[in-house]
């Protein structure tokens, strides 16, 4: 007997939890760095265009596969009549594997700083930079390395803490979680704004923001537009199928989808809206970074000279903290389904097991960070051959490579194969006409595919950094 399939218990409680997975670290540290490189203003117009071209029909394809196949991502291509198409679940299924394993750790780093900022937060400020070293395993000082204990502990807790909440179930955990968190998030989000655009010298950044910087648009900064796009609706990972899959018929889904990106792109923005001003009001516009270490390190210099910074610190990494823990649910949810479903395991082994594999294989993550110089084997059509640490290996490989296969295996799928009529007779099944669906055919089959190709074009022949 087929056990019954579990379900969202509530249309809130869906959306939270899919707006929880969409906003994560992508969002608040990603984001503004982009939008900032992109020339502001400029940067967040392209935005604004691609996410309903481009993001909304990818997301709503996702939720409709998922919801039509009531299947996890591997199997669902073939519950839909259509075995050929496995590889595109699998490797959504690999890639949301391999980007939880750092994820999850990265999680346990700004459980770190949350940390931090209530504990020591002088010692942060003291040296920034050395601080976060010391984190990875590197004495900057005595220019030593060592084993990074404490990155690796609190990855495990962090892991740990998403295993318990998904062994709850989809209703009684994710649901429950996303509930508490996103609404905390959005708190978290309006304080630090308010704190940011009051900063003396705040405005300058802010009018950046503002300002349309045309001479900053072009193909490239289109291509990081369209792949943050990506990342950051969760598409191309198995979540939003999976998600899908739990989903009542009577749901609305284009709705539910509009929401839901214009819930993850208002976070970007106010991000950004954060970031900035603060960057630029003590830091002066150079201060203004992308990456992990920007998040690390050069946001303590914010911190120190805000007044009341260290609490400011604690909100934000608490912020940061809520948005990769519900990502990182989803994510994991996506794996779990799929190992449940396929293999009759039991929900609390399974989490059991794949939190472990996935904590195990970021410590490879961690560790190359700074403490051991861990590689892995990177082939671009431009240089050859060459052996980057680890990390960026892996980022290279999820991000650049099989993210966008699996979103163009997708649209394909729907736009030529499953057929958008079919995709559309499952939109409608809870009896209202979906009035968009030439529009939607049209972007699903021709505009989506094509701007995916572009990415991934210009990311493996020009060996341009993405991300
Ligand atoms: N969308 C998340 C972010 O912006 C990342 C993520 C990708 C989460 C895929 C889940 C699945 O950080």
């Amino acid at each position: 007997m087929e056990s019954k399939r579990a379900q969202w218990g509530s249309k809130l409680g869906f959306i939270l939890a899919a707006a929880g997975s969409a906003v994560g670290l992508g969002n608040i540290w990603k984001f503004p760095g982009k939008a900032f490189e992109g020339g502001g203003g400029a940067f967040l117009l392209m935005y604004l265009v691609i996410v309903p071209l481009v993001g909304m029909p990818a997301m709503l394809s996702e939720l409709t596969i998922g919801r039509a196949s009531q299947s996890n991502v591997v199997d669902a291509f073939g519950k839909l009549g259509h075995k050929g198409y496995s590889w595109v679940g699998w490797i959504s299924w690999l890639t949301a594997f391999i980007i939880t394993s750092y994820y999850g750790h990265v999680g346990g780093w700004v459980l770190r700083y949350a940390v931090s900022y209530a504990t020591e937060a002088q010692a942060v400020y003291a040296n920034p930079l050395g601080y976060f070293y010391n984190m990875l395993g590197y004495d900057p000082v005595s220019e030593t390395t060592f084993f990074p204990w404490m990155a690796i502990v609190f990855a495990a807790v962090f892991l740990f803490a998403c295993g318990l909440i998904i062994i709850r179930g989809v209703q009684g955990g994710i649901e429950k979680f996303n509930k508490v968190g996103m609404p905390a998030l959005f708190v978290l989000l309006l304080i630090l704004l308010v704190r940011a655009v009051t900063l003396p010298g705040g405005n300058e950044g802010l009018r950046y923001m503002f300002s349309l910087d045309m001479s900053k648009v072009n193909v490239h900064t289109f291509l990081i537009a369209l792949s943050q796009a990506f990342y950051s609706l969760s598409l191309g990972m198995s979540i939003m199928i999976t998600y899908g899959s739990y989903l009542p018929e009577s749901e609305d889904m284009p709705k539910n989808t509009m929401l839901v990106c214009v819930m993850d792109t208002l976070v970007a923005f106010i991000a950004g809206f954060i970031i900035v001003p603060s960057v630029f009001a003590t830091l002066g516009p150079d201060g203004v970074g992308k990456g992990g270490g920007f998040a690390f390190v050069s946001l303590a210099g914010v911190f120190e000279h805000t007044p009341g910074g260290a609490i400011f610190g604690l909100l934000f990494y608490l912020l940061l903290l809520f948005a990769a823990l519900t990502s990182t649910i989803s994510l994991i949810e996506g794996i779990v389904a799929f190992l449940t479903e396929r293999f009759r395991w039991t929900r609390t082994a399974t989490t059991l097991v794949v939190c472990l594999v996935l904590f195990l294989l970021g410590c490879l993550y961690t560790c190359s960070q700074a403490a051991y110089s861990i590689h892995g084997i990177w082939f671009d059509f431009a240089n050859g051959i060459s052996f980057p640490n680890f990390g960026d290996a892996m980022e290279f490989l999820t991000d650049r490579v099989m993210i966008p296969i699996a979103a163009l295996g997708t649209c394909i799928f729907v736009g030529w194969s499953w057929t958008p009529a079919a995709a559309v007779e499952e939109i409608e099944r809870n009896g209202v006409r979906f009035g968009l669906i030439r529009l939607y055919s049209f972007l699903i089959r021709f505009v989506v595919p094509a701007v995916i190709i572009a990415i991934f074009a210009v990311s493996l022949f020009t060996g341009t950094t993405l991300s």
